[in-house]
């Protein structure tokens, strides 16, 4: 397929140049980061007005921001390490005004780290459930548990990665590998979030891969710069900050600086992504928060746009922004900026007296128990555990089961870990349990088979060694992003509980990969999982010894069903064609009622409703160059590794089509107990819809969200939905445009309906004008293409029920 991806040849001959440079240079001269970046400098950083909903917020803080000196004003900017509160991170107080400061605590999956909270899906996981409400109700009741701890920022949603690299450690933190649903599934937990604390939506941004994202820190004497992952605009617009632009509209109040490199300047120090896109161009009215030691550089990381510095700074301490203002390094306005998008953030979404009062410093030591949960929160995290379950084989209706009078149980995910929120202070702070054993990828606590966590870790994170499984059931991922249970309700467990209503023998063997089976069984359940953490990328994306088990039952059950965990994609080519093998459930990172809402799903309480978000290949090399993280290696590369993302959009599905390669199962594929038709395809143009708008200037700072034009709703695409099975069931429509000049299918739309049987719905998707256009990279504006846009609504993005045309000529 032909494509043009302009501004491409820039990027490439942009990046050509850098390194030539960059390789010149000896490491001693690289002191100095900011002067060696290559990134557009867009000095003039956008002052925060306070549009809107804002406007209060912003009138308070600027006139607390007016009585504060400069030294008061710089103190807030950056973390201070407290003796009575263990918050991820604490920004400085101004005692003599009563501001107190705010706390900003790990992550998007649930408060980390801390007992007397929940575990929720991750993020993933939703992203599975293609349910915007759910996605909504997730993270307002995450964000009250946030607050009840005395959390200002809860750091999360993750917009990036955006699922670029198949086997990126922390893709399982955002929603799926398509900017439309992770967009709109970022801006519904924004929304949700907000309710009760300030969301801080990350990683700004290409922090695709977790390898070299952070070199410098890994070795402090090392010169060795973080990747850069060389983005050109048009791929930036359309993918990379599309999400961000999103949760922009949505009111987000923090965004996180990422720890990568974007064409050679650092994410926290890169002026034209802070100033000129997120401040300028989409209107951000929050405050940046840097990656936790993200910072590389004092004033021009401020005169970049980054107002937050965290954990601590070794740049910004002992009032240095304060002198660099009388010193005229830095414009005073920067700094009254910064205290005031700070404030008026804290005023608007999370003004708490006591920050940080429910995080204690060591879970070791007494401590006030605060109970963060609320009983009214269970019903959502339930229901969002059950729909991020995608049924991808269901041989002769295997499923659901019916009471079946002998059921086996295998695998080593079926039970909770031996240990699983056991505090190890050990490990540099409050890591649970299971999220210490994912941190490391040489896997300390591991050895290879009799070790307690995981088993089969590859030694080094960037070797495409043995597959990383997790010894027991896998309810969410490593690093910041995990979340701590109040409880792990274990799939063994639960259907210990469904075995007593049914009357059902259960016979189980969670310990041997080749386990003795009853051939008695009616039905014989494997549960593996597929593990992967924050700080490495996953050395493979099947683990093989869990195949190997796979494998094993079935020679000798000839109805196996296979449950996976999967912190990411995960491959089935070794089994999933065995004749033996009638059901596959992507059972994602389901949180702490794993096992309750995996019994809903296969005993047919409520019919499967979750689709795949990202792309499952039939064999690794099908994605191409976008399997693996980009390594350190060769000269060239030594010390400024360099990430091209030449593929421009075409990552997942937009790849595979366009490489014509089939996959196993693709973006949005599905099953349900019920059958469902399509019919009465309507497409048209809005009465009121302008055609002929052309953006007036680029600049469209203090407008949230970025040119109020782009949300116009210009067309509409209608069509009816019918439960023509016997269950009632839930479908989600799923639209898709051809943008004339772009890849053949984008999704522009999805709708999730409950349906009774026999029933039918009448569907509407409303496309925006940013939906369907395209990034002028000239014009530096949104542009709608002349011509016939075709469109398609189905049940996936190859399964196509109904196809039409939109004509914008
Ligand atoms: C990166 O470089 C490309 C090519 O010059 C350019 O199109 C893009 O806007 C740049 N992005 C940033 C953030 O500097
Ligand atoms: C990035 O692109 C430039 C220009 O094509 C090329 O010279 C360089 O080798 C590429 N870098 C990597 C790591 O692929
Ligand atoms: C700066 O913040 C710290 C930590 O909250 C606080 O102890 C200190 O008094 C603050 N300094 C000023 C000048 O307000
Ligand atoms: C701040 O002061 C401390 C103590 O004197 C010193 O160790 C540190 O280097 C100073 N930081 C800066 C940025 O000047
Ligand atoms: C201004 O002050 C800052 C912070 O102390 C310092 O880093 C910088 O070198 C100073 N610049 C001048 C021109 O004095
Ligand atoms: C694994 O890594 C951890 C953290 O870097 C280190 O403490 C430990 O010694 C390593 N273990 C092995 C077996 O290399
Ligand atoms: C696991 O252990 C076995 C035997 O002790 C050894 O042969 C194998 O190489 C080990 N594998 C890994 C990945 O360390
Ligand atoms: C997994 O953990 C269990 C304890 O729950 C332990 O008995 C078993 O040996 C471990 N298995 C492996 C392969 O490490
Ligand atoms: C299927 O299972 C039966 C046992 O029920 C076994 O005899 C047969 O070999 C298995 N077939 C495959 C393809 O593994
Ligand atoms: C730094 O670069 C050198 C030279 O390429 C490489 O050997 C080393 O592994 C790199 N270190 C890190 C932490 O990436
Ligand atoms: C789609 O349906 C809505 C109301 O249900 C209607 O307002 C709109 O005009 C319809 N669009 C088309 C293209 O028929
Ligand atoms: C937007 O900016 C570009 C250069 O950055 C300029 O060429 C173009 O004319 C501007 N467009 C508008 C509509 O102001």
């Amino acid at each position: 397929m032909k494509t043009s991806i302009v501004g491409l040849a820039v990027v490439l001959q942009l990046a050509a140049q850098a390194s030539a440079q960059d390789g010149q240079s000896s490491p001693s001269e690289l002191e100095n980061y900011w002067s060696y970046g290559r990134s557009e400098s867009v000095p003039d950083t956008p002052v925060a007005k306070g549009p809107g909903d804002w406007a209060d917020a912003y009138q308070k803080a600027l006139k607390l921001v007016s009585q504060m000196t400069d030294e008061e004003k710089n103190n807030i900017t950056y973390g201070h390490e407290l003796t009575t509160t263990g918050c991820s991170g604490t920004t400085g107080s101004v005692p003599r005004l009563n501001f107190p400061g705010i706390c900003l605590q790990d992550a998007g999956n649930g408060v980390r780290g801390v007992d007397m909270v929940n575990s929720y899906p991750a993020g993933i996981h939703a992203g599975a459930s293609w349910n915007r409400e759910l996605a909504h109700d997730r993270a307002e009741h995450m964000g009250a548990e946030f607050r009840r701890k005395g959390v200002n920022v809860a750091l999360g949603p993750v917009v990036g990665p955006a699922g670029r690299v198949a086997s990126g450690g922390r893709n399982w933190e955002g929603f799926g590998s398509d900017p439309y649903l992770a967009g709109a599934l970022a801006a519904e937990s924004v929304r949700g979030m907000q309710q009760n604390v300030i969301a801080c939506v990350k990683h700004l941004i290409g922090n695709e891969q977790e390898t070299s994202r952070n070199s410098p820190q890994l070795l402090e004497d090392s010169h060795n710069q973080s990747i850069s992952s060389n983005i050109d605009d048009k791929t930036m617009h359309e993918l990379y900050l599309w999400g961000f632009q999103d949760v922009v509209k949505a009111g987000a109040g923090s965004v996180m600086c990422s720890y990568n490199r974007i064409n050679n300047s650092y994410g926290c120090q890169n002026s034209k992504v802070m100033n000129g896109l997120l401040k300028g161009e989409l209107g951000f009215q929050g405050f940046v928060v840097s990656d936790w030691t993200g910072q590389h550089t004092g004033i021009a990381s401020a005169n970049a746009g980054m107002d937050i510095a965290m954990p601590d700074s070794k740049y910004w301490e002992n009032n240095t922004l304060a002198i660099a203002t009388r010193n005229g390094s830095m414009p005073e306005f920067r700094l009254d900026d910064m205290a005031t998008r700070i404030i008026a953030s804290w005023y608007k979404y999370a003004e708490i007296q006591e920050p940080g009062h429910g995080i204690p410093v060591s879970l070791l030591e007494p401590h006030k128990l605060v109970d963060a949960r609320d009983p009214k929160s269970k019903k959502t995290i339930l229901q969002s555990a059950v729909e991020g379950h995608v049924l991808v084989k269901n041989t002769a209706d295997a499923l659901p089961l019916k009471k079946p009078k002998f059921l086996s149980i295998f695998g080593y995910d079926a039970i909770p870990p031996a240990l699983n929120n056991v505090d190890d202070s050990s490990l540099g702070g409050w890591s649970m349990g299971l999220q210490n054993a994912l941190t490391y990828p040489n896997g300390s606590s591991v050895d290879n088979g009799t070790e307690q966590y995981m088993f089969l870790s590859s030694t080094s994170p960037t070797a495409r060694g043995p597959g990383v499984a997790f010894n027991g059931t896998l309810f969410v991922g490593g690093g910041s992003g995990a979340s701590t249970p109040s409880y792990i309700d274990a799939p063994l467990h639960a259907f210990q509980r469904q075995a007593y209503d049914d009357d059902t023998f259960l016979a189980w063997d969670v310990l041997s990969l080749d386990p003795f089976v009853n051939p008695a069984s009616e039905a014989c359940v494997v549960f593996i999982n597929e593990a992967a953490s924050e700080g490495w990328d996953r050395p493979y994306l099947a683990d093989p010894s869990s195949d190997k088990l796979v494998k094993n039952v079935a020679a000798k059950c000839s109805n196996t069903m296979v449950v996976i965990h999967n912190a990411g994609l995960r491959l089935v080519d070794e089994w999933v064609e065995n004749p033996n093998i009638t059901a596959v459930i992507y059972a994602h990172l389901p949180g702490q009622d794993s096992g309750r809402a995996l019994v809903e799903v296969m005993y047919g309480k409520q019919s499967p409703s979750g689709r795949l978000p990202y792309t499952v290949a039939r064999k690794e090399s099908d994605y191409k160059d976008l399997l693996e993280p980009v390594v350190t290696s060769g000269t060239e590369n030594e010390y400024y590794p360099q990430s091209n993302f030449s593929e421009g959009i075409y990552i997942d599905y937009k790849a595979f089509i366009r490489n014509d390669i089939k996959p196993r199962f693709e973006f949005g594929y599905g099953l349900t107990y019920s059958n469902f038709s399509y019919s009465d395809l309507e497409t048209g143009v809005s009465s009121n819809a302008n055609l002929q708008y052309e953006p007036a200037g680029n600049r469209t700072e203090n407008v949230e969200g970025g040119l109020e034009a782009l949300w116009d709703v210009i067309a509409s695409v209608n069509c009816t939905v019918s439960n023509t099975g016997k269950v009632h069931a839930a479908e989600v429509a799923q639209l898709y445009v051809g943008i004339p000049g772009g890849p053949p299918k984008v999704l522009r739309g999805f709708e999730k309906r409950t349906i009774e049987a026999g029933e039918k719905e009448h569907i509407q998707f409303e496309l925006t004008r940013r939906d369907l256009s395209q990034w002028d990279t000239e014009k530096q504006a949104w542009g709608l293409q002349t011509g016939k846009y075709s469109i398609y609504v189905g049940k996936s993005v190859l399964d196509i029920q109904l196809h039409g045309i939109l004509d914008l000529s």
